[in-house]
């Protein structure tokens, strides 16, 4: 029992400091529990509302792909440059270390391989499973104008569901298949239609037109999804081109872990995101840090 002799009077209430209601820093989430806006915000820098995650969940229905086959080796040490990691649980638990900083997005369907419809997705992984994990989110993938939207639709509420009972963020992945466009019209359909069923946070691609017209009908934050390795000053002008038109950062795979020089070109994604690089510059950065690379 603490001793009350000893024990100073408190007295240091600041009658004159009202205490500041604070606002948050990502789109769309001002209304959420605690719990959601503490798991965003590892995700979003509070000082910029932006992020730069690194995707590597391709394993789920690709198995090892180029660059992936072994994470351990390629990806953790890109790990201190990105604000947060997109895996599977199969992948964060075998070789992520438990001392990683970043916040992790849990990859929560899966099932067809790239053999199959890849449409034909389940959830994969239970809400508490991500807890168990310590995810900051769970990503789902959503095909809508696919061949089983509505299943996949049905697994993104039910995720979202499970993720408002645990205070855990759902990503919906805007997903692109054969059959799917990448234009402007569609991902407008499908990123408010990710929002509006109740995800946290919608990634999808870039459009060279109208990009910022899907920012802004989609109530919650864009990320912009990275896709096919392309040369370095592409890769980071649709970054920059990305998030001075609304998005709040970049999930980035292939244009990253593909490159010549990994380590250079997060650094320099990361410029571009976080430090306002125009892409030049951000080339400029990549040429630099790989001491002369050109792609
Ligand atoms: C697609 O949305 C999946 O999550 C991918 O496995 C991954 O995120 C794609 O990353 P990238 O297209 O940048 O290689």
């Amino acid at each position: 029992m603490a001793d009350l002799e000893g024990n100073i009077a408190a007295k240091q209430y600041f009658l004159q400091t009202p205490q500041v209601n604070t606002t948050f820093h990502v789109k769309g989430a001002g209304s959420l529990d605690f719990g959601m806006k503490h798991r965003l915000g590892r995700i979003f820098d509070a000082a910029d509302g932006r992020t730069v995650m690194l995707a590597f969940d391709h394993g789920y229905f690709q198995g090892p792909t180029s660059g992936l086959e072994r994470v351990d080796l390629s990806i953790v040490p890109l790990a201190p440059y990105a604000d947060a990691l997109m895996a599977t649980r199969g992948i964060i638990r075998s070789v992520i270390p438990a001392s990683a900083t970043n916040a992790l997005v849990v990859r929560a369907t899966g099932g067809p391989s790239i053999l199959k419809d890849l449409s034909d997705e389940r959830i994969a992984m239970d809400m508490e499973d991500a807890a168990r994990i310590d995810a900051a989110a769970v990503a789902c993938q959503v095909f809508v104008g696919g061949e089983h939207e509505t299943q996949s639709i049905h697994n993104l509420t039910q995720l979202v569901d499970a993720g408002l009972r645990l205070g855990i963020p759902v990503v919906g992945v805007t997903a692109v298949g054969t059959n799917l466009t990448r234009d402007a019209r569609y991902l407008r359909l499908a990123s408010r239609m990710i929002a509006e069923l109740g995800a946290q946070v919608v990634k999808t691609y870039y459009t060279d037109e109208d990009f910022e017209t899907i920012t802004a009908s989609c109530p919650v934050p864009i990320i912009m999804a990275g896709g096919k390795l392309l040369p370095v000053l592409e890769a980071l002008t649709m970054a920059y081109s990305a998030v001075t038109q609304g998005a709040a950062g970049v999930d980035m795979g292939r244009n990253i872990f593909q490159r010549k020089d990994p380590v250079a070109m997060i650094q320099s994604v990361r410029g571009v995101v976080h430090g306002d690089l125009k892409p030049h510059e951000g080339l400029d950065l990549y040429r630099e840090l790989s001491h002369g690379e050109q792609d």
